[in-house]
């Protein structure tokens, strides 16, 4: 398995595993919190609305914060026209920004005659046989604007533009193949998929033949595959079997931060180390004081969303779990750290991914 910098356009990658946008989850604070831990290749902020960016919001602006250390990061935009899109990417690039994400969700329409544009998807995703084969004006209609998006993008800027979507409206349409190759062809440095069609939302596993589909489509860019990986062997897994170049973590990443070292080491022939209690403990606190930094007075009632996953973790005892919950203030968030270092390990259970709320149903954006 390739173990080497991966390079997407210009920029020079220090792993290939990467952090997954999570939204309410991913935003400075954590990612610096994990990017200390070592191991991760490129993080992406939380998807940002192109034109509340360009009208100078505040939610957009606290959005793409970043920092020094706080690389290599790309921005995530959605939403609007492509010129406007093309206008925020603008924005950012003339800011230091060294990287466009564009969330393209799920461009494609459900197609008119799903059954034949399933296997042209993926047997061979050329435009030109799917409109012979009738259902595929609707799909070229799509494909086309989608098209015109990225190429904007990619034009109004000189940094590498990349794409995150997933495997297209449902599993008789999956039209990431078809769709990744033109994107390259636009100029696209990089596909992320999620093995998931927009039918399924969260619902059911990740589809690793879409995922290995959409990587064979493609003639040179990275294919960075996406979804479901909780462990080092799931993210070797996922590139072994679907041929993709690198891989984006998400929900894993937030029950264990540590997954990008560890998968760094196993890179590198060392022995994968399980973070100490004291070192999970540290984890919280430095998040916590991250968070701060950020957001001040209301860091409190942000990080109270995170006492679930820190409790199944750290094996915190329900009072403290309880408590961490509600805290109002640093010094009581001090307190309670004192008492989960004496007590830690009291009620240590398996994480549950529900942890992390997803939403029901199909989903058009991410
Ligand atoms: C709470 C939550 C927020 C998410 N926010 C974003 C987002 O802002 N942009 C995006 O492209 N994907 C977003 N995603 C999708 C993830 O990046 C990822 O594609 C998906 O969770 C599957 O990967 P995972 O199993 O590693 O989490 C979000 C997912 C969750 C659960």
């Amino acid at each position: 398995m390739d173990h080497s910098p991966l390079k997407i356009g210009n920029r020079e990658l220090p792993s290939r595993y990467f952090l997954a946008p999570l939204a309410g989850y991913t935003q400075r604070a954590f990612r610096l919190a994990v990017r200390e831990l070592g191991g991760l290749g490129l993080a992406t902020t939380d998807l940002v609305l192109a034109h509340t960016l360009l009208h100078g919001s505040q939610k957009s602006l606290r959005l793409v914060r970043t920092a020094a250390d706080d690389k290599p990061l790309s921005i995530q935009l959605y939403g609007g026209d492509a010129y406007t899109i093309g206008e925020a990417a603008k924005w950012l690039v003339d800011r230091g920004y060294e990287g466009i994400d564009i969330n393209m969700g799920c461009p494609m329409a459900k197609l008119s005659r799903p059954k034949p544009a399933m296997q042209v998807a993926y047997a061979s995703p050329l435009p030109n046989e799917l409109t012979a084969i009738g259902g595929g004006a609707r799909l070229m209609c799509d494909q086309q604007s989608a098209a015109d998006l990225v190429r904007t993008v990619v034009e109004a800027v000189d940094v590498p533009v990349t794409v995150k979507m997933r495997l297209g409206w449902d599993r008789e349409n999956v039209t990431a193949p078809l769709l990744a190759r033109t994107f390259e062809q636009e100029g696209v440095a990089a596909i992320t998929i999620h093995g998931r069609t927009r039918q399924q939302g969260f619902n059911g596993g990740v589809d690793l033949e879409g995922i290995a589909a959409t990587a064979a489509a493609v003639d040179s860019i990275p294919v960075i595959g996406n979804g479901d990986v909780r462990t080092v062997e799931d993210a070797l897994d996922m590139r072994r079997r679907t041929g993709c170049a690198a891989v984006a973590i998400g929900r894993g990443a937030l029950m264990d931060p540590w997954i990008f070292r560890k998968l760094n080491d196993a890179a590198t022939g060392m022995p994968l180390r399980e973070p100490t209690p004291q070192e999970l403990i540290d984890f919280l606190v430095r998040h916590f004081a991250l968070m701060h930094i950020d957001e001040g007075d209301d860091v409190c009632r942000l990080f109270r969303k995170f006492a679930a996953w820190y409790g199944a973790k750290l094996g915190i005892p329900d009072d403290l779990e309880d408590r961490l919950r509600r805290f109002e203030s640093r010094p009581e968030f001090e307190e309670i750290v004192s008492k989960i270092r004496e007590r830690h390990g009291e009620r240590l259970r398996p994480i549950p991914t529900a942890l992390i709320k997803v939403p029901n149903g199909p989903i058009d954006k991410w």
